[in-house]
C-alpha cells in the first residue's frame, strides 16, 4: 500500500492488490473504483490474509470505465493467478474473441483481463506439458502473442514465491532490496525500501523472490548484463513534508531545482563539463540543426531552448510535438540533434518521436529528471535535471530545471563552436547562477498578490495568457497550468497574433495576463507588449501582468502586477513562470480541486 501510495499519481481512477502465500487455494484480491483510499477502507472492511508475494495496481483507464470490476488486478477463469497491466494491448480484441470460442467469459471491459484469461490458459497448458506449473514461461510465452505497449505482473497461488513481469513499451524497474525484491513501474514504489535499482531493457522478462532477481528475453535467454543504479534522492523527497499539496512543495522547489540542475556543470576555469553527455566535441561540432521533442510543459521549455540557443549558437532550432514529429515526415540527418525533453522519461509520444529519429540516422540527446527511465536508456546521450521526484501531475520545478539543462546544453554547444567569447559564456553562467535567489524572491515577494489576484478572478470563466519572445512560452505554459488543475478555459498566444484575431475574444471584464519583457536591452519589444496591454485594455479586459519590477509603463496600464526581479531577457522565464504556477495552484485550491491529482489526467502518459 506504501508503495501504491507514492505510484498513486501515475494514475488514480481506481486501485488493486493481490496476494498469494503458500497453502492458499485462490489468489486473494481486492479492488475499487476511485482513489487509493477507497481500497484501503476495503481492506480494512474485509481484511487480506499475510502473504509472500503480492502485486497492486494503481489506473489510469485507457479501455474500460474506471470502476470496480474494470480495476487491477483481473484474474485466470480458475482464480489462481492474478495480473496487472499498464499500456495498451493492441490485439486484444482477437485474442478475446478466440478465447471466448474456446468458452472462456468476461467479466469486465479491458484488454488486462484477457491478458489474465489467457495467462491462465497458457499456465495450466504449461502445467500439462511439464506437470509442474511455470508462471515466468507462461509470462514470457503470453507476451510474444501480445501487440501494443504493456508492463505486466503476475503472481500465481501455486508459485507462492515469485513475482513474473514483462514490459515492451512500458517502463518496469527492479528495486533489489535484502530479503526482499521489488518490481515498480518508477522507483518511487520501492525507494522507501531500497535505493539499489536495476533497469530492465525493451523486449525483457524477470522473475523475483525474496532473494534472486532473474531476467530474460521474451525467449527464455538469461540477460546478465542489466545496468544497475543507485537512486539518487531520499524516500522523503517524495513526501509532502508539511505543505497542503506536493504542488505548493514543488513550486517552493523552483529554487533548489534551479540550483541543483546547475551544481557539477562546471571546471575550476569556469568552462561548462557535461560529463553525462556522451557525445564527443568533434560530434557536437558538425551538427549543423537541432530539432527539440516534447509534450507539454516540456514542449515549451524546448521552445525557451530556441530562443536561447539560436541567439548563442546560430544553428537552427525546431520544437516539435513529439506526437507530431514522427508523422510529418521530417528532415533528419546524422548532423542533426534531437533533443528529447521529458520530466518522466516515460511519455510514449516522445519515446515514439526519438525512436523515429534515430532509426534516420541522427543523435538523440534526453533531458530527463528520471534515472532509469525509458527516455534516457534510448537515447545517445543524457543530461539529468536535478530537481528530485515531482509528484503533482502539473510540472511545475521540472520545467525550470528543464529551462536550465536547455540553456547549459546551448552554452556548451557555444563553447565547444566557438560561436560565443568564453568572457561572454561565463558571464551567462554567473547570471544563471543568479536564478535561484530571483525566484526565491518571486516566491517570497509576490505569492500574496498572486493569492489577491486568484481570489479576484475566481469565477473568471476564461483568461487569455499573451507573451512575446521568451514571454511567448511563459504564456502558454501558464495557460497549461490554469487548463490542467483549476478547469478554466484558457488560450496562450504570442502577444503580436492579438491583432490577427484573438482580440475578438476580449469583452468587458475579460482576464488577460501578459508576460511584459524588460525595458532595458530589448526595448521595442517592451513597447509593443505595451501597446498590446493598451489595446485590451482599450476593449475592457481587465489586466494582470508579469513585469520587471518598477516597470513604470506596467504600472499606468495592469490591473494587477506580479513583479519579477530584473534579469536578463533571455533568463527571465525561470522567473516569470514561478507566479503562473501559484496562481494556477491558488485558483484550484480556491475552487476546492485536488491540485496534485486534476481530473482525467496522469502524471506519466506512457500510451501513445
Ligand atoms: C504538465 O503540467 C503536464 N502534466 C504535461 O503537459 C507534461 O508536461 C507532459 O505530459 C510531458 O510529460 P514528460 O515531461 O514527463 O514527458
Amino acid at each position: 500500500m506504501q508503495g501504491l501510495k507514492r505510484l498513486e499519481y501515475r494514475g488514480y481512477d481506481s486501485a488493486g492488490v493481490a496476494l498469494a502465500a503458500p497453502g492458499m487455494d485462490k489468489i486473494a484480491v481486492r479492488k475499487k473504483a476511485g482513489r487509493l483510499v477507497n481500497l484501503e477502507k476495503e481492506i480494512q472492511r474485509s481484511p487480506l490474509p499475510d502473504a509472500t508475494v503480492a502485486i497492486g495496481h494503481t489506473r489510469w483507464a485507457t479501455n474500460g470505465e474506471p470502476s470496480d470490476v474494470n480495476a487491477h488486478p483481473h484474474m485466470s477463469a480458475d482464480g489462481h493467478i492474478a495480473l496487472i497491466h499498464n499500456g495498451i494491448i493492441e490485439n486484444a480484441n482477437t485474442l478475446k474473441f478466440d478465447l471466448q470460442a474456446e468458452g472462456y467469459t468476461f467479466v469486465s471491459g479491458t484488454d488486462t483481463e484477457v491478458a489474465a484469461k489467457l495467462l491462465g490458459k497458457i499456465a495450466n497448458t504449461i502445467i500439462t506439458e511439464t506437470g509442474h506449473p511455470d508462471l515466468f514461461t507462461a509470462v514470457r510465452r503470453m507476451a510474444r502473442m501480445l501487440s501494443g505497449a504493456f508492463t505486466i505482473l503476475a503472481v500465481d497461488s501455486r508459485q507462492p514465491d515469485i513475482v513474473v513481469g514483462a514490459r515492451h513499451d512500458s517502463p518496469l524497474v527492479v528495486g533489489l532490496g535484502k530479503g526482499e525484491n521489488f518490481l515498480g513501474s518508477d522507483v518511487a514504489a520501492f525507494v522507501a525500501y531500497t535505493k539499489d535499482a536495476m533497469e530492465l531493457g525493451q523486449d525483457q522478462a524477470v522473475c523475483i523472490t525474496n532473494r534472486s532477481v532473474t531476467v530474460t528475453d521474451f525467449t527464455g535467454h538469461e540477460i546478465t548484463d542489466s545496468h544497475r543504479f543507485t537512486v539518487d534522492w531520499d524516500a522523503s523527497a517524495a513526501e509532502k513534508g508539511g505543505w497542503p499539496s506536493f504542488m505548493d512543495k514543488e513550486i517552493h522547489e523552483d529554487p533548489a531545482a534551479v540550483a541543483d540542475t546547475l551544481l557539477g556543470r562546471f571546471a575550476e576555469n569556469g568552462d561548462i563539463v557535461l560529463d553525462e553527455v556522451r557525445i564527443s566535441p568533434e560530434v557536437f561540432r558538425s551538427i549543423d540543426k537541432i530539432i527539440v521533442v516534447a509534450c507539454g510543459t516540456a514542449s515549451y521549455a524546448g521552445m525557451v531552448a530556441k530562443y536561447a540557443i539560436e541567439h548563442w549558437v546560430r544553428i537552427p532550432v525546431e520544437v516539435e510535438l513529439a506526437h507530431e514529429f514522427r508523422y510529418r515526415d521530417p528532415i533528419l540527418t546524422p548532423r542533426t540533434l534531437v533533443v528529447a525533453i521529458s520530466q518522466s522519461g516515460e511519455t510514449m509520444d516522445t519515446l515514439m518521436a526519438l525512436r523515429h529519429a534515430r532509426e534516420q540516422g541522427s543523435r538523440v540527446l534526453a533531458i530527463c529528471n528520471t534515472q532509469g527511465s525509458s527516455i534516457p536508456r534510448e537515447s545517445d546521450a543524457v543530461l539529468y535535471t536535478h530537481a528530485g521526484p515531482e509528484i503533482a501531475v502539473a510540472s511545475t520545478k521540472a520545467f525550470v530545471a528543464q529551462v536550465v539543462a536547455a540553456y547549459l546544453l546551448g552554452l556548451y554547444f557555444a563553447q565547444v563552436k566557438g560561436t560565443m567569447f568564453r568572457d561572454e559564456i561565463h558571464q551567462i553562467v554567473k547570471q544563471l547562477k543568479a536564478m535561484p535567489k530571483k525566484i526565491q524572491w518571486v516566491l517570497d515577494t509576490q505569492s500574496e498578490v498572486v493569492e489577491k489576484a486568484a481570489k479576484r478572478m475566481l469565477n473568471a470563466r476564461s483568461f487569455l495568457f499573451l507573451g512575446r519572445h521568451v514571454g511567448y512560452p511563459v504564456a502558454m505554459e501558464g495557460a497549461l497550468k490554469l487548463k490542467e488543475v483549476a478547469y478554466t478555459f484558457t488560450e496562450g498566444f504570442a502577444a503580436g497574433e492579438l491583432k490577427h484575431g484573438p482580440i475578438a475574444l476580449v469583452d468587458e471584464g475579460e482576464p488577460v495576463v501578459v508576460i511584459v519583457p524588460s525595458a532595458r536591452g530589448r526595448n521595442t519589444l517592451h513597447n509593443k507588449v505595451i501597446s498590446g496591454i493598451e489595446e485590451v485594455k482599450a476593449r475592457g479586459a481587465f489586466t494582470i501582468v508579469v513585469a520587471e519590477e518598477g516597470d513604470p509603463d506596467v504600472e499606468r496600464y495592469a490591473d494587477m502586477v506580479f513583479w519579477r526581479p530584473a534579469c536578463p531577457t533571455l533568463l527571465s522565464p525561470l522567473v516569470d513562470v514561478v507566479p503562473l504556477q501559484m496562481f494556477a495552484m491558488d485558483m484550484a485550491t480556491l475552487k476546492g480541486y485536488d491540485v496534485d491529482k486534476p481530473r482525467n489526467l496522469a502524471k506519466s502518459v506512457t500510451v501513445e
